[in-house]
């Protein structure tokens, strides 16, 4: 029978794990017996939802671009925790204008693209590339297993909206590299998986206004809704206990795609 892992025991690393997706992910961590680092800017409520989820989570104040910010989390999660098992990568910003408004004459400005790519993808690849390290001392379990590396794009991977052409870029470069980070981690026994969620229902999305939430809706085949964040939560779950699930990216959309 092949192995599987609940949750409990396992010691997270959760960026972007004060709000939304993350914070979902984290606080399903903690209901299941895991120990949680979230790793979100220092000016998030982090530390006060650390302090409220009981000593089995820290928050440490980081940004994910910073190498310095994020060797500096690995360091509490060895003196703390003493191991890593999972890494789950929320953090991430978002930017919506077209490349050319010629209503306004106003190009796409350059430090966009630079600031998203900077959160998103240098952030997702900075995070991975020095946790594996500490990952990697882990012992393996039966099926040498030693750790997963899961990560967040998104549906505009695949199919973005007009002006989303800065932020599909982010996430499509988080699912083009998923499978490689699963290649070269694979003889130290560490899976890396990304989840490409459609419209979830977190704070980035409540600034829409309805008619745009009941359009997204309508046109989402089934369940006709915003996903929940537990929902994202639960496939992380599913992902870490799953040992099959390698280099892949999963939609997370009710079938949502996007003719416009
Ligand atoms: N919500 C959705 O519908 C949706 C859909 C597809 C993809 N996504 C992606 O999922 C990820 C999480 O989305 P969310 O809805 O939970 O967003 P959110 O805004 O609720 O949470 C993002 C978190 O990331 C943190 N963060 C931002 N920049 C950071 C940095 N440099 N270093 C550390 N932390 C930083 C923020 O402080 C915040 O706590 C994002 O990358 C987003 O693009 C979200």
């Amino acid at each position: 029978m092949a192995a599987t892992r609940s949750l409990k025991g396992l010691v997270a690393l959760v960026t972007g794990g004060a709000s939304g997706l993350g914070r979902a992910t984290v606080e399903r961590f903690i209901r299941n017996g895991s120990s949680v680092l979230i790793c979100d800017l220092p000016t998030s409520s982090g530390d006060g939802i650390a302090k409220s989820l009981g000593e089995s989570c820290v928050f440490a104040p980081t940004d994910v671009s910073s190498e310095a910010d994020v060797k500096m989390a690995l360091e509490i999660v060895k003196s703390k925790f003493k191991k890593l098992d999972v890494v789950v990568n929320c953090a991430g910003i978002s930017v919506a204008f077209k490349l050319y408004n010629f209503l306004k004459e106003t190009c796409h400005k350059l430090s966009d693209i630079e600031k998203v790519t900077k959160v998103n993808t240098v952030g997702t690849f900075n995070v991975n590339r020095l946790a594996v390290e500490l990952m990697a001392e882990n012992p393996p379990n039966e099926d040498g297993q030693r750790g997963v590396l899961i990560n967040t794009s998104g549906s505009s991977a695949f199919d973005g909206f007009i002006g989303q052409s800065a932020y599909s870029s982010t996430a499509g470069s988080i699912v083009s590299m998923t499978l490689p980070m699963a290649r070269d981690l694979a003889p130290q026994g560490i899976r890396c998986c990304t989840i490409a969620p459609g419209f979830m229902d977190t704070e980035l999305m409540g600034t829409l206004p309805p008619e745009v939430i009941n359009f997204i809706s309508d046109t989402t085949p089934f369940p006709k809704r915003f996903g929940k964040p537990d929902e994202f939560a639960h496939l992380v779950q599913c992902i870490i206990e799953n040992p099959m699930l390698n280099g892949e990216v999963i939609r997370l959309d009710g079938g949502s795609r996007f003719r416009l």
